[in-house]
């Protein structure tokens, strides 16, 4: 069928920088309790809006149509990028209204953003699909999706840094420049086109907006931000024990062990395993007594069992909370416990229902959830039987309740975003006294709110680990600040280079863990000799040592959205070779890593921004901007930290539970003054501020300051108690 002309349209602005462009086929159906944006309300402004371009007073034209957007109904054969289950096809009705919307290209700007990709950061000209996939080939550079769907675009050059959020949980694909190269063609099925174009001066303030519009990153709570310690296939209780007094014993600091799978009793979601996990209780415990916490897995594919006392399956079907085929029977499919019946999360009461299935974990000392598998992800076999295929949920397969009922193709996306929706509001109902954590595969725009996220199964491939850095700085621009990836790879068996590259580098991700698949080699920092375990426990020591930094880092990106790890234009917006440098990238605002992600690499090229750079392992600096060959021995990462720094720091703990003996600040005097920041864990703000040699600080200090000179840093530590310390 041919393309005709959408015949509704509205525009409003809700901020003063934030335009909401609306197109539709029919009349625009009401809100969705679902949604995900929190601005509604008409604001004053000074965009303009002409029918075809976008104009705001501070930054002119943002956008241009290249044409009036319009329509046309399509098949499940024009949608391959869905790999819908063989035989399925588009539920009748929005599921088969695609409508579009073409933007002149600016081929002076760099596209970034679009969440979770497999790319370099910039997006090239290409396609870019939103749709949640567990893809069992694995992750392959320039695979159309993966576990989560982020339909945010960010166009960006000096002076303007522009946000396209496309409100859409239906499919959608953004052609950059593919099909025409100076065009950008949005696609969504829905039949409406709900665009929110944000604008901003940088980068820094267009997340600020974004958060502004679909909600703030949750605060992790601190265990949360140290060294996370992972492997399915951890088989029992005993075994974790003496994980973590190996770790004690070899003095590499640890915060949080999680079980996988293999904890459940034959894979029942809220089970432990009677034998093997026999007391949870005392497991969590104890470790928590080592400063160690847990962290549980949970799939949303319950077992089908409804015969053998098991509570979750029986009530959950009772009461209606699993998904349904059109004929009323529960709707079934495999997964780990072969056989198994999904959550409803469309509906406000199944997730209330979810929310307290986590007091099995709570009441037995776990701390954190883990959600998998929230694609969802449905094989096409019994995975008792082995490997098999991917055979996702009927698109008809209805959800939701009373004015809210839709079909699946419109909530697949949005799957995963409820699943840790309905896990965190649990988790903060029957725990009040504690933030919670979640952790999470497949998310939506929005996820921040309830969960960090990981990237799901990557190869222990150098390919992988150099896609880390494009991939995390991604999301931290598509409003996800709390990511990481499985460090040491997870499919595959990793080896002493790349373990510890890895491990340089996982200083800086937001969420650090060690994780690995069942089968593969085993990959805790000690497996590889002692000359590997010494650097690595350096490593993991550095991140230690630098907890206030990150303290600080995640209460910014908590309150303003701004990511801790982000890409070099992020911090040097104006500067034009930044962008170029897709390997290097900046935590928070005074540290910039350009690592190694190549075998037998000892150097590489290192870009300076402008500015004077301090290399962290020895007496050299470099006066930005301009690229320069750096040595890169193993253990020393290329590191380097920007003139003006006044960093807070703390002295060595194994633990974030072991209280903090001493305040520390790492200064790196500029010529000016120097400014510092620490926001501790409970909100409070500390500034230090050095000029002409003085130092003061706000609130002023009651405690005796010893200062030490150490090359360029001068380290300054306070001593006291946290009360009187107040820096
Ligand atoms: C999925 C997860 C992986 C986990 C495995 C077993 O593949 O992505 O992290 O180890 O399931 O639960």
């Amino acid at each position: 069928m041919t393309w005709q002309p959408a015949s509704r349209h509205s525009q409003q602005a809700i901020h003063p920088y934030i335009y909401r462009l609306r197109f539709g086929v029919e009349e625009f159906r009401p809100r969705r309790s679902w949604n995900v944006t929190l601005l509604e309300q008409d604001c004053p402004s000074a965009f303009e809006w002409d029918g075809l371009q976008l104009r705001h007073t501070d930054f002119g034209t943002l956008l241009r149509l290249r044409q009036a957007p319009d329509w046309r109904m399509v098949t499940l054969k024009e949608l391959p990028e869905l790999l819908a289950r063989p035989g399925d096809a588009l539920p009748e009705g929005p599921a088969r209204q695609q409508i579009r919307l073409v933007l002149q290209r600016d081929l002076e700007a760099g596209y970034y953003a679009l969440g979770q990709r497999m790319s370099s950061m910039r997006r090239d000209p290409g396609v870019y699909c939103n749709w949640s996939l567990d893809l069992p080939a694995g992750h392959y550079r320039g695979m159309p999706s993966l576990y989560q769907a982020h339909p945010y675009l960010v166009a960006h050059r000096p002076g303007l840094a522009l946000g396209m959020f496309l409100n859409s949980t239906w499919f959608s694909r953004f052609d950059l420049g593919h099909g025409h190269e100076d065009e950008i063609a949005i696609t969504t099925q829905g039949g409406e086109i709900d665009l929110y174009v944000l604008a901003a001066e940088n980068p820094a303030d267009l997340c600020a907006l974004l958060a502004d519009l679909t909600g703030r990153a949750a605060l992790p709570p601190g265990w949360a931000l140290g060294f996370h310690q992972s492997r399915w296939g951890y088989q029992s209780q005993d075994e974790i024990v003496s994980l973590v007094d190996e770790f004690r014993q070899r003095q590499i600091p640890l915060d949080a062990v999680h079980l996988d799978i293999d904890y459940m009793d034959e894979f029942r979601s809220f089970t432990f395993h009677p034998q093997r996990f026999p007391d949870p209780e005392g497991l969590s415990a104890g470790l928590r007594e080592k400063g160690v916490r847990l962290v549980t897995i949970i799939d949303p594919g319950i077992r089908f069992d409804l015969h053998s006392g098991y509570p979750v399956a029986r009530e959950g079907a009772l009461h209606g909370h699993f998904l349904r085929n059109p004929d009323g029977s529960p709707f079934s499919g495999y997964c780990w416990p072969d056989s198994a019946l999904f959550t409803d999360y469309a509906r406000a009461d199944s997730r209330a229902w979810w929310g307290e299935q986590q007091r099995s974990l709570t009441e037995r000392g776990v701390s954190g959830i883990w959600v998998d598998m929230n694609e969802p992800a449905v094989f096409s076999s019994p995975f008792s039987q082995g490997f098999s295929q991917q055979n996702p949920i009927p698109l008809a397969t209805a959800q939701g309740a009373g004015e809210d009922s839709t079909v699946h193709a419109e909530l697949h996306n949005l799957y995963g975003h409820q699943m840790a929706q309905a896990t965190y509001e649990g988790l903060a109902r029957l725990r009040p006294e504690e933030r919670p954590w979640v952790l999470t595969r497949s998310a939506f725009v929005g996820t921040q709110r309830y969960a960090a996220a990981w990237m799901g199964d990557n190869q222990s491939w150098w390919e992988h680990l150099a896609l880390t850095l494009p991939q995390l700085t991604s999301m931290g621009l598509s409003g996800s600040p709390f990511v990481g990836v499985d460090i040491g790879g997870f499919f595959g068996n990793t080896h002493a280079e790349l373990f510890e590259r890895w491990m340089e580098q996982a200083v800086f991700y937001p969420f650090m863990r060690n994780h690995s698949a069942l089968g593969t080699r085993a990959q805790e920092p000690w497996r590889f000799g002692p000359e590997v375990e010494e650097r690595v426990r350096g490593h993991i020591g550095l991140r230690y040592r630098l907890l206030p930094y990150v303290e600080t880092l995640a209460w910014q990106a908590h309150r303003h959205g701004w990511p801790l790890l982000r890409p070099l234009f992020y911090d040097f917006p104006l500067d034009t070779e930044g962008p170029l440098y897709e390997d290097q990238a900046m935590f928070g605002p005074w540290i910039m890593l350009a690592p190694i992600a190549h075998p037998g690499h000892r150097q590489r090229m290192v870009y300076f921004p402008e500015g004077r750079w301090y290399d962290f392992w020895s007496e050299r600096f470099v006066d930005g901007p301009g690229c320069q060959v750096w040595p890169a021995p193993l253990g020393q990462m290329p590191l380097f930290i920007r003139q003006g720094a006044c960093l807070p720091v703390v002295g060595l703990r194994q633990s974030t539970s072991e209280p903090v003996q001493k305040n520390i600040w790492w200064l790196f005097p500029g010529p000016q003054s120097s400014q510092g920041l620490r926001i501790n864990p409970e909100g409070e703000e500390y500034h230090v501020c050095l000029s002409s040699g003085q130092v003061c600080f706000d609130p002023p200090v009651a405690a005796r300051v010893v200062v030490r000179r150490d090359r360029h840093r001068v380290e300054m530590e306070v001593d006291g108690d946290e009360s009187v310390v107040c820096l």
